[in-house]
């Protein structure tokens, strides 16, 4: 139960803090994208700005009032999902975005601003961000950046992390820390940007940033290429790798069961069943600094030299998009598999082959009658793992345990949050994990930011 007191110190704050009591209009603030059993929360604060952000934290924080942060809810690790006891701070109307600054190449937006709108924004002036993902309707800059999303194309221009320029966050207490100068350079001490980065909001609210900002890509193509196994892709990636250099802007993986139930949801299937495993590869390049054909070109000597098997380049812009609309019905088709058991893998890329035997017959040992479906953002090393099971704990560990062996990580990109923290001291060390806990204990005291998420005081 929230404290009454809290709740009327909050209305008589003097902020726009656009509060939400009623059960009916709180239960969209319930949970994140993974919809697992959640709890309506009795109160929604949702700021108009910052000021409005730190006079409600530091009143939860001088009440000891649990606080769940949430951005676009799209997360897939349940770090916005709400538990008992807690009341929900989202960011969803600090929406401010500023214009594009073609010099600087940086963009000015508020935690609340949707990654379309962003993008949008920077295409508007011929330029382009970076980070690109399935849920770019709703996923906002604020919980990319807490959670140092990936997508789609981290191999050409990394991670969220590698977009901020700038931020500006709210501690637990309440105050601001701004570090908004955009400076391309600055050594005047530690980096405080990377303490929010990826921190899953337990050190403190992500609430404006500044970005980093690209040239639009003149030229981009696609194509789906069949391939043996991931032997093949591997050998395949090196060769498009040496060949076409930063050009390569995204390198997917889809196994068999997901590209049929992909190519089911799509209504298209490219390429037939049959093979090993299918491949999306995309270039972007500035316009005329290559010919038009060279896409082509290189994959035809890719073909040639034995490294993949049937190719489908897209030959228009409809092509181009039909290519990616089959790889984001890669999630939408193993959501409505039901009850699933999740992974985020991350691996050594040299690792993936033999990962994927080891963790078949892990799996199997676990549960005899599971289904394993696979996809990922392959030349990052990141593979989404899914199996259905109902045997969720005991393929879960099995899984991650294998993946942390193997030198790789529990999640790859989607975050830790409540349902991966289980199994976080397999890729953390004693020492970090410590180091970790003194961080939250010296930027939130009293521990009410995202509990029960990533680490916390008591773990
Ligand atoms: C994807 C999401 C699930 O890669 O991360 O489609
Ligand atoms: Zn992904």
């Amino acid at each position: 139960m929230a404290d009454p007191a809290l709740v009327e110190a909050l209305v008589a704050c003097g902020h726009d803090l656009g509060l939400i009591t009623g059960a009916a209009d709180a239960a969209r603030y319930a949970t994140d994208a993974t919809r697992r059993p959640d709890v309506v929360p009795e109160v929604v604060i949702r700021p108009k700005d910052k000021a409005g952000v730190s006079a409600a934290l530091a009143l939860c924080h001088r009440f000891g009032q649990p606080v769940a942060v949430q951005g676009g809810l799209t997360g897939l690790s349940g770090g916005a999902r709400v538990r008992p006891g807690e009341v929900v701070l989202s960011t969803e109307r600090l929406t401010g975005l500023g214009a594009p600054d073609a010099d600087a190449m940086l963009i000015r937006a508020g935690a609340g601003v949707t990654l379309q709108r962003l993008q949008e924004a920077a295409a508007e002036q011929g330029l382009c961000f970076g980070v690109d993902l399935g849920a770019r309707g709703t996923a906002t800059v604020g919980g990319g950046i807490a959670t140092n999303a990936g997508g789609i194309r981290v191999l050409r221009y990394g991670m969220f992390r590698a977009q901020v320029a700038g931020m500006e966050a709210v501690l637990a207490d309440g105050t601001v820390v701004s570090s908004m100068r955009g400076l391309e350079k600055n050594n005047a001490g530690p980096d405080l940007r990377q303490l929010f980065t990826g921190s899953e909001g337990i050190y403190g609210v992500i609430t404006e940033a500044l970005l980093r900002l690209h040239p639009a890509p003149g030229l981009e193509r696609n194509a789906l290429c069949a391939v043996e196994g991931p032997e093949a892709a591997l050998a395949l990636l090196r060769m498009l790798r040496g060949r076409l250099g930063g050009l390569l802007s995204a390198f997917e993986g889809l196994w068999p069961e997901v590209y049929d139930g992909a190519c089911g949801i799509a209504g298209t299937r490219p390429l037939p069943l049959g093979s090993g495993l299918y491949v999306l590869i995309e270039i972007q390049a500035p316009k005329g600094l290559i010919e038009e054909d060279a896409f082509e070109q290189v994959l035809m000597d890719a073909y040639e030299a034995g490294l993949c098997g049937d190719i489908v380049v897209a030959q228009s812009r409809r092509e181009f998009d039909g290519i990616w609309h089959l790889r984001e019905a890669c999630p939408e088709f193993t959501f409505s598999l039901g009850r699933l058991v999740p992974h985020d893998l991350s691996l050594p890329l040299r690792a993936i082959p033999e990962f994927l035997g080891r963790a078949r017959e892990a799996v199997e040992a676990v549960d005899p009658v599971a289904r394993i479906y696979v996809y990922g953002h392959l030349a990052d090393g990141n593979l989404h793992y899914v199996v259905k099971s109902e045997m969720r704990a005991e393929v879960s560990a099995a899984v991650n345990t294998l993946a942390a062996r193997m030198g790789g990580s529990i999640t790859a990109e989607h975050g830790v949050g409540t349902d991966k923290k289980p199994y976080l001291s397999l890729v953390r060390s004693a020492e970090e994990l410590g180091l970790l806990r003194r961080l939250k204990s010296a930027m939130d005291p009293a521990g009410i930011l995202n509990p029960g998420r990533v680490i916390g005081l008591d773990d």
